[in-house]
């Protein structure tokens, strides 16, 4: 939470010069970091507050320019020909920084003033040389990770390493030798002080040239955890490193085929991890399981094992955690009568292996286990006595297996399991299903196949975690308890529930995070249209919505008071795509700090879609295409949210866009990062594809500098004949003359200073939308107010001078209060009055007041390009006409204060 006035502050720190897209970084707090993770920012840590991510870089210190100096995480990536020294000082409170650079030279002293960094790590595709200055590490005193991931770093000797390291790792290098290591890092045998180092982790993966080991090339190193994983070390050589001190060691994918007992044995070995897909160990001779018995933890994954060597356990009493995964095992002969005794084992893992059935009292000497994972096997049937023993078991996982039968009572043996996953099992459910023994059950996930009709479906009260996946057009089951009083997370996958929408509150009192997958929206939405999400859960705080990609038009997520959190994926029709608002996605969410919007085909982003959105601080757009960002949210970028992500998504090339590029430049209150090059596809066949905002500033006109202009009144005709040109052809003459006339009006009006105007207000509107005038704006000016109002007359008859006639009736009035509705919009008529309204406001060198009321949202996209030049308004001179009768209140307090302003009423 403390991280949400961030970004405010970040942009304190920004360079005004700069914007966002032509900085290539991105930068987020490290809590948002599950929202962008994957387009943009490599991997970091999400506690970290500010990070930030650059590609493309050529030229370190000019791409750090752009960077806030609060950044805690950095990445840089790109083949710049230097890091020069003093490259982060500006950064001291950076604590990870990940390289990917090619072809860099490390100058001495790049990472000097990094006193607070932790993690060091460089990254470059396999192979390439890296030369590390001998002190580039040394007196990083925080430093406790370093990483070097695809380097040779044979050309480096003599690095010294940072004195706190407690991580190292040199992976996917051409390491050969475990040796050649101490001749890297000579601290690694021979510590600062004369000691041999203390590392809890040596991480020597997938070095795929690495088979030998010099004797005692480590010598008197202390290590917690050496992995070998993906190379050609064999187990045994460990031993001969010279090593004082060993605790874990994995080997798995090396050449390890038999159980490693003597350097289980020399080093008395608390953890082991072997195996790997594909290699063979299938048996275990019980002599070599009399070496291991150090080992608590013992992982002998993919190993094609067909049995366990009997008395396993037996052998291995300090055992606490068994991982068996993705082997060939038939059966599970855990616990033989004959050795008796009770195993001290947590963790058993025999997923993904071949069981079929299990005996009675497979696992009755486990009586300490707290996980026991049993997914993707072959399991059938379940007989009541298996799970006898297990008094202590927490988790228990049997997803993935063709389960039918479950036995009578069989989850009675497990007074202490809170997590059962039995999803992807045939388990056939009946209404009298009631299995349900743990008192202690909280999390359960189960699949729901088509109910009989009407059925009723039973599930335990306390539950607090429910996750259900349903048949698509199953019968819908009704649920048996009429409230769900703990429930606070719930995930449907397709539908398959019969609920009432109205009671929903009632069912699920507290529930919090809601994730609904396949057609499960349906349920959910009203069929009117536009339709609307139908439950009220006023405790709601997360909801995702992942479409399928086959249903209807999506409905509008409105009116929950607490969600805080909405992700919206796949919700647009694959057969019948269709473009949207944003705000027909979402509605009323006055605590919305996060949205996230993937492929829902929306095409335009307005003002009116944030209304209701007040609080929002991150929107993240992701594969949406032919986005048109509304020029009213340059208005609004107060109210905008404080950061917008558009990722794997392209900006229409329209000229509606062409306001973006200047305003990312000047440095919006809002941080816009719009990731990948942005190109514009004006005509097929244009090669290269130009940029988008350089082609735009050049091919549109320049509406955001019209004010510019404001008193150049010839450039000013010049510009309105412009569009009226292309609009009206056949009467752009009779605009002109209208234009002209009130431009002399003016002229005149300046000389005699404290005018008297006919009217006050001037009403324009079309006549569709006469009946609101007359029925509510009428009587409440007319009425209460007694202003003089002057509506414009219907009658007029073709081809007479109405644009001059308006034009003299809006410039004998002292307000010009527009109505519009997307009818209007499409009225000529209204067009006409509008075009003047606005032309009139630009004319005047002192400008009547212009108000816009709009009947209904219009998006300002839909305003046609001259009338959006109502951004020239004052914040504040337009307003929505509420729907609801309570709001209304406000609508005329509104109106009221801005005639009060003109000084009427
Ligand atoms: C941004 O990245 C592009 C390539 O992705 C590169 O050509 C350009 O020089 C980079 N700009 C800066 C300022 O680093
Ligand atoms: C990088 O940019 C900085 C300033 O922007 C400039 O002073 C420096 O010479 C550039 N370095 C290289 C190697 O081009
Ligand atoms: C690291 O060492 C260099 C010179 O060896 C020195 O200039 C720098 O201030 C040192 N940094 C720290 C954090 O001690
Ligand atoms: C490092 O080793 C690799 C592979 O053995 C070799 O191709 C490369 O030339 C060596 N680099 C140096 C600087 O010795
Ligand atoms: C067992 O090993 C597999 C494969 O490495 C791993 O995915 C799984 O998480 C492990 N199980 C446990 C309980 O740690
Ligand atoms: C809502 O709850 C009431 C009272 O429990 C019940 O009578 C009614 O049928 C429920 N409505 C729906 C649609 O489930
Ligand atoms: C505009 O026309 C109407 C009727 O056609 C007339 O009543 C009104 O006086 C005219 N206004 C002006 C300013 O000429």
């Amino acid at each position: 939470m403390g991280g949400h006035s961030l970004l405010p502050g970040l942009l304190l720190f920004l360079p005004l010069i700069s914007g966002w897209t032509i900085s290539n970084c991105s930068v987020t707090e490290g809590s948002r970091l599950h929202l962008v993770r994957g387009f943009s920012l490599c991997f970091l840590d999400s506690s970290l507050l500010l990070l930030a991510a650059c590609s493309g870089v050529t030229n370190v210190t000019k791409t750090l320019e752009a960077v806030p100096l609060g950044v805690e995480g950095l990445c840089l990536t790109g083949s710049p020909s230097v890091l020069p020294t003093d490259a982060f000082s500006r950064f001291p409170g950076l604590k990870a920084l990940r390289l990917s650079l090619y072809r860099t030279q490390i100058l001495p002293g790049a990472f000097w003033g990094l006193g607070q960094l932790q993690l060091l790590s460089f990254l470059q595709p396999p192979g390439r040389d890296l030369f590390l200055p001998p002190d580039a590490l040394g007196n990083l005193s925080s430093l406790q990770d370093v990483a070097f991931s695809g380097v040779c770093l044979n050309g480096s000797s003599g690095v010294r390493l940072p004195p706190n390291l407690r991580r190292l790792a040199v992976t996917l290098s051409c390491l050969e030798n475990v040796g050649q290591l101490a001749d890297i890092f000579p601290d690694l045998v021979r510590g600062s002080s004369g000691d041999a180092w203390t590392l809890e982790m040596l991480d020597l993966t997938l070095n795929k040239w690495l088979k030998t080991a010099s004797p005692g090339a480590l010598p008197g190193l202390k290590l917690g955890t050496l992995k070998l994983d993906h190379t050609k070390m064999k187990a045994a050589a460990v031993m001969g490193l010279g090593l004082r001190r060993l605790d874990a060691l994995s080997v798995t994918f090396t050449d390890t085929a038999e159980l490693p007992a003597g350097t289980v044995a020399h080093f008395e070995l608390q953890e082991l991890s072997m195996g790997g897909v594909g290699m063979r160990i299938e048996h275990i001779a019980p002599e070599a399981l009399a070496s291991c018995q150090s080992l608590k933890s013992l992982s002998l994954q993919g190993s094609r094992l067909m049995d366990l060597p009997p008395g396993l356990l037996a052998a291995l009493r300090r055992l606490q955690r068994l991982n068996l995964s993705g082997n060939k095992l038939r059966s599970a002969v855990l616990c033989p009568k004959e050795t008796g005794g009770e195993s001290g084992l947590r963790a058993l893992d025999l997923s993904s292996n071949e069981l079929h059935s299990l005996a009675p009292a497979t696992f009755s000497c486990l009586s300490h286990l707290r996980e026991l994972l049993l997914q993707v096997n072959q399991l059938v049937r379940l007989e009541g006595q298996v799970f006898q023993g297990l008094r202590r078991l927490e988790m228990l996982d049997l997803s993935n297996n063709p389960l039918e039968a479950l036995g009578e009572g069989w989850l009675a043996p497990l007074p202490a399991l809170t997590t059962l996953n039995l999803l992807k099992t045939h388990i056939v459910l009946s209404p009298a299903w009631d299995f349900w023994g743990p008192e202690s059950l909280q999390d359960l996930r189960l699949p729901l196949p088509s109910g009989p009709p009407g059925a009723a479906l039973s599930l335990p009260t306390r539950l607090t975690s429910l996750e259900l996946h349903a048949v698509p057009g199953g019968e819908l089951w009704e649920l048996a308890s009429p409230a769900f009083p703990a429930l606070q997370k719930l995930t449907l996958n397709g539908w398959g529930l019969q609920l009432g929408t109205q009671n929903v509150t009632r069912i699920f009192p507290a529930l919090r995070q809601l994730s609904l997958f396949g057609s499960s929206l349906e349920g959910l939405c009203s069929h009117d249209t536009p339709s609307f999400f139908l439950w009220q859960l006023p405790r709601l705080q997360y909801l995702r919505v992942q479409g399928d990609g086959r249903g209807p038009k999506p409905c509008c997520i409105t009116g929950l008071p607490n969600l805080q959190e909405l992700k919206l994926q796949r919700l647009q029709s694959r057969e019948q795509p269709r473009r949207l608002q944003l705000e027909e996605l979402v509605g009323e969410l006055p605590r919305l700090q996060v949205l996230y919007v993937a492929q829902t085909g929306l095409e335009t982003l307005s003002a009116v879609a944030f209304r209701g959105l007040g609080s929002l601080q991150v929107l993240v757009l992701v594969w949406e295409n032919g986005l048109v960002l509304d020029g009213g949210l340059q208005q609004l970028s107060p109210q905008m949210p404080q950061s917008v992500y558009v990722m794997i998504s392209s900006l229409a090339c329209q000229c509606a866009n062409a306001w973006v590029g200047p305003w990312l430049e000047g440095s919006p209150r809002t941080y816009v990062f719009i990731a990948s090059a942005q190109l514009c596809q004006p005509e097929a066949g244009v090669h290269p594809k130009p940029r988008l905002f350089p082609f735009l500033r050049s091919h549109c006109p320049r509406t955001s500098e019209l004010g510019l202009f404001l008193g150049s009144s010839a450039l000013l005709l010049l510009l309105i004949s412009l569009p009226l040109l292309q609009e009206a052809r056949n009467s752009w003459l009779l605009y002109l003359q209208a234009l002209l006339r009130a431009w002399l009006q003016d002229l005149w009006g300046r000389k005699g200073e404290g005018k008297r105007f006919l009217y006050d207000v001037f009403v324009s509107h079309c006549r569709q939308d006469q009946a609101w005038v007359v029925q509510e704006l009428l009587p409440t000016l007319e009425g209460r107010r007694s202003l003089r109002l002057c509506l414009p007359k219907w009658d007029f008859e073709p081809g007479k001078d109405v644009a001059e006639n308006v034009t003299e009736s809006m410039a004998n009035s002292q307000v010009t209060l527009c109505v519009l509705s997307c009818q209007a919009l499409r009225t000529p008529r209204c067009r006409l009055e509008l075009r003047l309204a606005t032309s009139l406001l630009l004319a005047a060198p002192r400008p009547p007041l212009l108000l816009l009321v709009f009947l209904e949202r219009v998006s300002r996209h839909q305003l046609p390009r001259y009338h959006r030049l109502a951004w020239l308004l004052r914040r504040g001179d337009y307003c929505l006409w509420p729907e609801e009768e309570e709001r209304k209140d406000g609508f005329w307090a509104w109106l009221g204060s801005r005639l009060e302003q003109a000084r009427l009423g």
